[in-house]
């Protein structure tokens, strides 16, 4: 018996999902390769496949993941439907599974995904060693694109400069947010810029409101290769 929290995911219909996903694809798709031939591209939190599908039909090989099995089932019946079954392999995992194997990908898709983790960071970090030339990152935010530049180092008596609206911040949802259990964090503009520069990536492009394309620049953190690894060997599979 599904828990009422996959219950709300499944009441709320991948048709919806993927007419959405259909509408922000209209705006991001000229800012992707027209030709993913031999590219190894990684769909995180597939869903019902649209992304995956369409970043096939240009060439790619897609593994889509997604932690829910219902959702993959649709996708692999999508991609029939649309011939390109062979170019896509799917996978049921958590994301932070990822850190388990031994893969990277020219190209990371993570639309849609980051609020609900409750571990984001830690999923940014994990994503930024799988990414080989590109991720397109999605995520739904906090209003306001103001972004105030934060001094190397704040004074502990001047924490009140964190209250400007350029301050990178991240509300957290203890409860719900559009009535969504799902939903765990919303960022602030200055705050996707901040941890995505924190994890290793620099934004190359913002090709639609809340989306992000970016591209690996060093890996920001080294010294925080130990706690990575501890996080993601603390329950293996
Ligand atoms: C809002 S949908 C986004 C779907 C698609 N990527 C898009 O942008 O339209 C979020 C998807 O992420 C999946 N998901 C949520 N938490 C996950 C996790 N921890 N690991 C892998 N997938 C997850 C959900 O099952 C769902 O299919």
């Amino acid at each position: 018996m599904p828990s009422e929290y996959h219950q709300y995911r499944r009441r709320f219909s991948s048709i919806d999902l993927c007419n959405k996903a259909m509408y922000k694809w209209k705006a991001i798709a000229a800012h992707v390769p027209q030709d993913l031939s031999g590219w190894e591209v990684l769909d995180v939190g597939c869903n019902a496949g649209f992304y995956s599908i369409e970043l096939a039909r240009r060439g790619a090989h897609v593994t889509a993941v997604d932690i829910d099995p219902h959702y993959l089932d649709q996708a692999r019946w999508a991609a029939q439907q649309f011939g390109v079954q062979d170019a896509l392999t799917f996978k049921q995992m958590p994301i932070y599974a990822l850190a388990h194997a031994p893969e990277t990908y020219d190209l990371v898709w993570f639309m849609g995904v980051f609020y609900h983790l409750r571990y984001p960071t830690l999923a940014l970090d994990i994503l930024r060693r799988k990414t080989r030339k590109l991720m397109m990152f999605q995520t739904l935010t906090m209003p306001g694109e103001y972004v105030s530049s934060p001094p190397e180092n704040l004074p502990i008596n001047a924490r009140d400069q964190m209250q400007d609206s350029g301050w990178p911040k991240m509300a957290f949802i203890e409860h719900r947010l559009a009535d969504d259990p799902t939903n765990w964090w919303a960022p602030n503009h200055a705050c996707v810029e901040a941890l995505l520069r924190a994890s290793g990536f620099r934004v190359r492009a913002r090709p639609d409101h809340e989306c992000y394309l970016c591209k690996p620049h060093g890996v920001a953190h080294e010294h925080h290769e130990e706690e990575l690894r501890a996080a993601v060997n603390l329950w293996p599979d």
